[in-house]
């Protein structure tokens, strides 16, 4: 196996408030290994960690114990961050909070400039970043009148700019209705299958994690499941009992077998969900 990209060790954090000197710890001893390449999704309920374990990943938050690693540097080494936040590109909920100009091309070129990337360079990655999440036709348009999607698009174009070997996205779907959505998983799917991306998707939508070659399940600070979706989607009883469902096509699979039907639980997508049921019926046409 090939060097981790993202790594954390023994990693503890909490937020100190004044008011509150007894903070909670919110990450908990928390060690991972993401290899380059990968796609991974990370589910958890409310207050689980899971954005402050993300912004972990660029340095946007420091280590209170432990250590993080991206590409083998410590975020902690403030001689690294510019190379680290190079490295680790950030998209958030929010398209409007993340657009920063009047026109979109000049948006995406915010991220290089500040890199100090030359001129013709930057012409150049803006174009290639706009093309590779579908938004190029756009690029002399105004964002704020673009859908939600698109503004999202135009936000992970922006980042994919500064050339980033991974992204880490924190619930860029939650504000987009189900056409953004799509929209935003093809894309996110793309670059990661095409470009070799790696890509850390923090999701509380079951349908995308299910698209993750790797899912890991976040509980009050800690990870508590970590495998390909269709295995931990199988832990129906542990995922309820951390506050987490369980993908549609899981749970009707998941209750038919408790009523003594031989299905199996990974048929995760609608597709294989419905051949499985189907297949099951049919075997049970010949056999009477
Ligand atoms: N800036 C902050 N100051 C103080 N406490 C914070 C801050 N940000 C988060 N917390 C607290 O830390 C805990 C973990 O928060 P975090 O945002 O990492 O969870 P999350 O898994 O991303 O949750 P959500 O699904 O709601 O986005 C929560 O209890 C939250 O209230
Ligand atoms: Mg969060």
């Amino acid at each position: 196996m090939s060097d981790p990209i993202l790594k954390t060790e023994s990693l503890t954090f909490s937020y100190h408030t004044d008011e509150d000197k007894t903070a909670k710890t919110v990450l908990d001893g928390v060690d991972l290994e993401i290899q380059p390449g990968s796609f991974v999704a990370v589910l958890g309920h409310n207050g689980s960690g899971k954005s402050t374990l993300a912004k972990h990943f660029n340095a946007i938050l420091l280590p209170e114990g432990g250590k993080v690693y991206v590409d083998g540097m410590d975020t902690t080494n403030e001689d690294k961050l510019l190379e680290i936040r190079r490295i680790v590109g950030m998209v958030f909920q929010n398209p409007d909070n993340q657009i920063v100009a009047n026109v979109v091309e000049e948006d995406c070129a915010f991220g290089p400039e500040n890199l100090g990337v030359p001129s013709p360079e930057i012409r150049e990655r803006v174009d290639q970043a706009l093309k590779a999440v579908g938004m190029y036709q756009y690029r002399e348009h105004a964002p704020h009148l673009l859908s939600g999607g698109q503004k999202q698009r135009i936000a992970i174009a922006g980042v994919l700019a500064m050339k980033p070997r991974c992204v880490v996205l924190d619930e860029p779907t939650a504000m987009l209705d189900p056409n953004g959505r799509r929209e935003v998983m093809e894309t996110i799917k793309t670059l990661n299958r095409e470009q070799g991306v790696t890509v850390v998707l923090i999701t509380h939508h079951m349908d995308e994690a299910a698209q993750a070659d790797r899912l890991i399940v976040m509980s009050d600070g800690k990870i508590v499941q970590d495998g390909p979706p269709r295995e931990v989607f199988q832990q129906v009883e542990t995922l309820r009992a951390t506050g987490l469902d369980v993908p549609e096509t899981v749970s009707l699979l998941y209750e038919l077998r408790k009523e003594g039907l031989d299905l199996p639980l990974d048929a995760l997508s609608d597709e294989a969900c419905a051949d499985a049921i189907c297949q099951l019926f049919s075997a049970e046409k010949k056999t009477v």
